[in-house]
């Protein structure tokens, strides 16, 4: 099957309650991690690629990469998603690039860094989700603004200035109506990159509570959770243990993501858990075989150290078992189910036009035939 819409898989997961991990992947082990665990789980599945990797692989290798994991994969339904598009040209680039899915991170300028004003945010996003759906592209806003700076994207606050900036529920609520977005990305006081919080997170830090305030008004929109990962301290234990630097830092517990499943998150963005896979593995490798150089030594325990994250994060959003039982759809087929429905007085009115419209032809159908009547003498 070829690439689909985010939004069908982000429908089945509402409908049933579970939620999708989102990979970031930037080369080709990396996908190939997400491919064998959702082949080993039976798992929808979400790729999606930074502006950072689009750059990094130029576009035309993620491309074909991902053509390879369709080819492979043909009974999984996989989306293809733009991570913080942070202008409208970079996800209509995206879109002619193949991806079915874009995020129009509005919430910053098209800097990447500075929070933007509300109206800004709508309009841009507004313009992304008119040409993303004429082609039944799925579109990701956000509302509020993340802690945290990776690759040039993220507005760089502290944890004190991110709280500050934990999403408005009404402003959700007015935001998914101003925009027409398919899913909406809000901000709890996560952040992008392994140190989110000093401590394991208490609801003061991490407001699980705004997004049960979010969902319960906006309890048909696909909530989206980014800054993720739960940032295991095994793995940090395993990058320390091997010559590596990494501070005491503490991630999202992966049962306050469950928490927000059941209150309508349906995509958990997730990257830093897999690079820390990645490199402990690595590192692990080259200490214990200096003597190593062939990349394909260390590069499969590095695949395979991310595939067991994926492995884990897919059971325990509860996306696995559900490839199989998606009705597929393609861009194309989503286009009209964009399209405005007429409103119920216009459909209405058809009605009554089609029925005249009948009655009329059938008037007209009989008048010949009694001329013909009087013309014969008879009654
Ligand atoms: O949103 C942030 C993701 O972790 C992507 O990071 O921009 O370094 O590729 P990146
Ligand atoms: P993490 O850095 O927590 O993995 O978050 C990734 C993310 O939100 C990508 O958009
Ligand atoms: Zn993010």
């Amino acid at each position: 099957m070829p690439l689909v819409p985010m939004r069908i898989l982000l429908d089945h997961a509402a409908e049933n309650n579970y939620g999708l991990a989102a990979f970031n992947v930037n080369n080709m082990e990396q996908i190939q991690a997400i491919m064998e665990a959702a082949k080993e789980t039976d798992s929808p599945v979400i790729v999606q690629a930074s502006r950072g990797a689009r750059s990094y692989t130029n576009d035309a290798y993620l491309r074909h990469l991902m053509l390879a994991a369709v080819e492979l994969n043909p009974k999984l339904p996989i989306a293809m998603h733009q991570d913080h598009g942070n202008s409208p040209e970079t996800c209509l680039s995206a879109i002619k690039q193949g991806f079915t899915s874009v995020m129009m991170d509005g919430s910053l300028s098209a800097d990447g860094k500075t929070p933007s004003t509300y109206e800004y945010n709508v309009q841009v996003t507004r313009q992304v989700v008119r040409a993303a759906h004429a082609k039944g592209v799925s579109v990701e806003g956000e509302i509020g603004t993340l802690g945290g700076i990776e690759d040039g994207h993220g507005a760089g606050l502290s944890s004190a200035e991110a709280a500050k900036h934990i999403t408005d529920p009404q402003q959700a609520q007015q935001f998914v109506a101003d925009t027409g977005v398919d899913a909406l990305a809000v901000a709890i006081g996560t952040s992008h990159g392994a140190y989110k919080f000093t401590h394991k997170p208490t609801g003061d830090v991490l407001v699980m509570s705004v997004i049960e305030e979010i969902h319960r008004r906006l309890p048909n929109c696909h909530l989206v959770m980014h800054g993720s990962s739960s940032v295991p301290q095994e793995l940090l234990e395993i990058i320390r243990r091997y010559g590596g630097q990494m501070k005491e830092t503490y991630g999202v517990p992966v049962e306050e993501i469950r928490r927000g499943i059941q209150h309508g998150v349906r995509k958990v963005n997730v990257d830093t858990d897999c690079r820390l896979a990645i490199t402990g593995a690595i590192r692990k490798t080259f200490a214990e075989s200096p003597e190593e150089f062939d990349p394909r030594k260390y590069l499969t325990p590095a695949r395979e150290a991310m595939k067991q994250v994926c492995l884990a994060r897919m059971t325990a959003f509860g996306q696995a078992g559900n490839a199989g039982k998606i009705r597929i759809k393609t861009c194309k087929q989503m286009i009209s189910f964009y399209k405005p429905k007429p409103k119920a007085k216009t459909r209405a009115k058809k009605v009554v036009k089609k029925v005249v419209k009948k009655v009329v032809k059938k008037l007209a159908a009989k008048r010949p035939a009694k001329k013909s009547a009087r013309k014969s003498g008879r009654r």
